[in-house]
């Protein structure tokens, strides 16, 4: 996307490949999502159970097409051989952008990101999709901060519809409309947004939050409050949503928005949220936050 007068236009940029860092949650979503659009993918994680369950994933996600009547079986199967997992770095010498989804801690992503720069063409748009970390902190770990753009989803990916993309300090505008680009690839609506703690969704998302861990604080059922408020329209209830993104990643996420705004968000007391997250009870992940969940026949927690 190129500015044009007080407008933009779209300038070619497209992916042909893709490479994602992480199977997690956001990792596999991002990896199915691109698959089913089109855009082959090579998803690396650390763990091979984590590739496991990432690709699990793509596999439940796909069956679901295929039972809708949206895609036929050799569809499927196609798109899923799409998605190649590796636990080296097999393949990034040859995608047009990755995509980073690993665990939310600036010093490792740091090192991660150095690493896989090393091992990608110089022309390739590195994207983190960070929730709260510094994008122009994060660039200062690579050469060429310029190819290095936010790249935020939302969970669950293949449900979400909204991208932030987030431009550091050195970003180029090639390297973001790239991203905006492959964004609208993945049938998904890009917005721009400044580069600040929580970005713009989750700035919104957790004055939410604070309104919630005190309505615990005060003596609230975490189950009351989910289906009220699921009773008023919203698609799930903030202790599910909880479950849903993982303790650990909301809690860092909620320390690094409230101490960028200590001003305007206060929690002031130790929450759920964090107790939980100290214990590795993580929500869905991990079998159990808020609430209980078992594992199906893929090993996936439902
Ligand atoms: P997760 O804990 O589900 O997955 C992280 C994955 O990264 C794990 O499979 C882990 O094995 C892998 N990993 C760790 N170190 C690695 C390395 N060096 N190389 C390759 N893989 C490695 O975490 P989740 O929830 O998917 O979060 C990932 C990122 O996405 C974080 O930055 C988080 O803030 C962000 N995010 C999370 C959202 C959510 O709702 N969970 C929403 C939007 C963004």
């Amino acid at each position: 996307i190129k500015k044009k007068g007080k407008g933009y236009t779209t300038i070619a940029c497209k992916v042909e490949r893709a490479g994602v860092l992480g199977a997690g949650i956001m990792g596999g979503g991002i990896a199915y999502t691109s698959a089913v659009r089109g855009v082959p993918v090579v998803m690396k994680d650390i763990a091979q159970g984590a590739l496991d369950l990432g690709i699990g994933e793509a596999r439940r996600l796909l069956a679901k097409q295929v039972t809708q009547g949206r895609i036929g079986q050799s569809r499927a199967d196609a798109v899923l051989s799409s998605i190649e997992p590796t636990l080296e770095f097999n393949g990034f010498d040859s995608v047009d952008v990755v995509v980073e989804a690993i665990v939310e801690n600036l010093n490792v992503k740091k090192s991660v990101l150095a690493d896989v720069e090393r091992r990608v063409q110089p022309s390739t748009v590195i994207a983190t999709n960070t929730s709260s970390l510094s994008v122009a902190e994060l660039g200062t770990a690579l050469v060429r901060p310029e190819n290095f753009v936010g790249m935020h989803f939302f969970n669950p990916v293949a449900a979400m519809p909204l991208v932030e993309v987030i431009k550091g300090p050195k970003t180029c505008d090639e390297a973001a409309a790239r991203i905006a680009g492959y964004a609208m690839a993945m049938g998904k609506t890009p917005v721009v947004v400044k580069d600040c703690p929580g970005f713009l969704v989750n700035r919104i998302l957790t004055t939410q939050f604070v309104s919630f861990v005190t309505l615990l604080r005060d003596g609230a059922d975490f189950r009351r409050i989910d289906q009220v408020m699921e009773d008023f329209g919203w698609p799930m209830g903030p202790a599910y949503l909880q479950d849903v993104i993982g303790m650990d990643t909301s809690n860092h996420v909620i320390e690094v928005i409230t101490a960028g705004y200590g001003d305007r968000m206060k929690i002031g007391f130790r929450h759920a949220v964090a107790v939980m997250a100290e214990q590795k009870r993580y929500g869905q992940k991990s079998g159990a936050g808020f609430y209980r969940y078992e594992a199906d026949a893929n090993g996936r927690l439902q």
